[in-house]
């Protein structure tokens, strides 16, 4: 097991009724911007209990952070911030509109164009705005992470930072709100968790038994509910374990001592930025592919995953890492995944070219652990993809 360190300091309020807690959970005298998305939360009753939590406080919103959210966007709200002497962020939405928040409390007293923070790929350490999330959309994890993924809409590029700084002091997560949500959304939940704990699982073995099993454990738990959370949402108890199950796998624990890769991540953000694919559809497409071109690299871990999670038996470790791969396409087929690329755009025949390049432009040369997907596999993973 490597060496490592863990540092999270959000707290986290998981249950039915707790959007009622922020009263005591906001700062007292706080000046609070309610940040949200493109308006679910006024139809599904979200609003209205955020709003009633918050009476007596001085809540100014702004609403209309775009799914994918835009710096173009988040820099409005940065502006009002200034200009109203605002202190403390409340989000309330999914991966986007927390994202937003992070980008927007690092952005407020930045010394320098905020753009940086993308281009740089900043790690956020302080002069940051508090903020807090009432989580709507179990996916990202954002809720109790310090990532946050901006989208450049002048330029396509949509890009990571993060930092110590970029914690959500709190976020309130109640299973109830997944009610609302299209069945499109609840997929891309579920498929978003998954491959979250395969970029941090799927690598090589490095004696790390307990990150194993924590990892797997999400896994199976996400095979065992994800088909039947889509139908049934209304369903508590597949809601609350789908919710944990999406916080679990990005909020740093299954990460501690192992190995990450997350070219996956880095490949997907790319055909969002690209064609607006939804960011877990991007990932369906991609993993599998990932993984076949990787082979000899990881046909280990592969082959635990496929005896773990999915029951494979017998010895012979390729043909089980090989099953493990074509159990994972039947299962994101079965989620409503898309299979490939060419079935999402019209445009794809270039992608692969336009990836590499815009990588190499970034200095992007190696990927994964280890840095094993250098261009050539970025190549090779995208063409296999179309
Ligand atoms: O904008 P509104 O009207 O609220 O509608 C949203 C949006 O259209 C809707 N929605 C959310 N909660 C709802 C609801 N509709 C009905 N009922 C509800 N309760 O769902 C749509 C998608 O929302 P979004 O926030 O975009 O989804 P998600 O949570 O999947 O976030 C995706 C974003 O997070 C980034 C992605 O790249 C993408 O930009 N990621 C962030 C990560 C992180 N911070 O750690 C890691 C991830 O890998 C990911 O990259
Ligand atoms: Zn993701």
């Amino acid at each position: 097991m490597n060496n490592f360190e863990l540092y999270n300091p959000t707290k986290l309020v998981f249950g039915e009724g707790q959007i009622a807690k922020l009263k005591d959970l906001v700062p007292q005298n706080a000046r609070v911007i309610m940040v949200y998305g493109g308006g679910s939360i006024f139809k599904n009753g979200i609003y209205d209990q955020v709003k009633a939590a918050l009476e007596g406080f001085s809540v100014t919103e702004f609403g209309g952070i775009e799914a994918n959210p835009h710096y173009e966007t988040l820099m409005k709200a940065v502006e009002v911030i200034r200009n109203e002497q605002l202190d403390f962020i409340l989000a309330v939405g999914g991966g986007s509109v927390i994202d937003g928040a992070k980008f927007i409390s690092a952005a407020v007293k930045f010394a320098g164009d905020p753009k940086e923070i993308l281009h740089k790929r900043m790690s956020i350490r302080d002069n940051a705005i508090p903020f807090g999330a009432v989580l709507t959309i179990p996916a990202t994890g954002s809720e109790m992470n310090s990532g946050s993924v901006v989208t450049i809409a002048a330029t396509q590029e949509k890009l990571a930072f993060g930092g110590p700084a970029m914690f959500p002091v709190f976020s309130i997560c109640d299973p109830k709100v997944i009610i609302s949500l299209p069945k499109r959304q609840l997929q891309n939940g579920v498929i978003d968790a998954f491959t979250h704990v395969m970029e941090q699982y799927l690598t090589y073995p490095i004696d790390a038994l307990l990150q194993d099993r924590f990892s797997e454990s999400i896994l199976q738990t996400l095979v065992e509910i994800g088909p039947k959370v889509v139908e049934q949402p209304e369903n508590y108890t597949l809601a609350s374990n789908f919710m944990w199950c999406c916080t679990m796998a990005l909020n740093g624990l299954i990460q501690k001592g192992v190995p990450t890769d997350w070219a996956t991540h880095m490949i997907g953000h790319e055909l969002t930025a690209l064609y607006g694919i939804d960011h877990a559809r991007t990932l369906a497409i991609i993993a599998p592919n990932l993984y076949k071109v990787l082979f000899s690299a990881k046909k280990d871990k592969l082959a635990q995953y496929g005896r773990r999670v999915w029951n494979i038996t017998g010895n012979d470790t390729d043909a089980i890492a090989r099953e493990a791969i074509l159990k994972t396409e039947a299962f994101f087929a079965e989620m409503g995944m898309p299979g490939n690329l060419s079935s999402q755009t019209p445009d794809y025949a270039n992608t692969a070219n336009i990836i590499v390049q815009r990588f190499e432009t970034r200095g992007w040369a190696k990927l994964g652990e280890n840095g094993i997907v250098t261009p050539d596999k970025v190549k090779e993973i995208v063409e296999l993809s179309y």
